[in-house]
């Protein structure tokens, strides 16, 4: 029997990481069961639903559609390294101020496509929030919450300067 286990070396919140995995293993699951990085949620497992969204080299991707080999001498961030240290990233709070989240299950996913709309685009229109999100399902906020932490992150950045 061929052994298809497979190093993945690739670099995870900014750590280094080598780590055999059979090579058709999920990022999701590499995330989750080998790392214990249990912030990037499962839900659909079909790349629907976006709760499993990570930044892969800084664009979101689902984790759950994303095979080990595809990460290998890439940058992998999770929501866990989204934040720098006990400081909260400026979506992350814009969330929790305006209440983007009821059960919490989708906003792994959605703080990090937001995030990587902010770093391109710190004051994004609604329009532009929309086709952001179009990737990420929420069951329970009717998305009010979200936009409205989205505008705040813009009208945050746009007091600053
Ligand atoms: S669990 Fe990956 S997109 Fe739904
Ligand atoms: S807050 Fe529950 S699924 Fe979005």
């Amino acid at each position: 029997m061929i052994n298809t286990t497979y190093v993945l070396k690739c670099a995870i919140n900014g750590k280094a990481v080598a780590i055999p995995v059979p090579a058709s293993k999920r990022m999701s699951d590499i995330l989750r069961d080998d790392l214990l990085l249990t912030g990037t949620k499962v839900s659909c497992e079909i790349g629907r639903c976006g709760a499993c969204m990570v930044l892969l080299d800084g664009k979101p991707v689902n984790s759950c559609l994303l095979m080990a080999y595809q990460a290998a001498g890439r940058e992998v961030t999770t929501i866990e390294g989204i934040s720098a240290g006990e400081d909260l990233h400026p979506v992350q709070q814009a969330m929790l101020e305006e209440g983007g989240l009821q059960c919490g299950y989708c906003t792994a996913g959605m703080v990090v496509t937001l995030t990587a709309l902010w770093e391109i685009n710190p004051a994004p229109t609604r329009a532009e929030a929309e086709q952001a999100l179009c990737g990420n399902i929420c069951r329970c906020t009717g998305y009010e919450g979200i936009f409205r932490a989205v505008e705040r992150c813009g009208l945050s950045i746009k007091r600053e300067g």
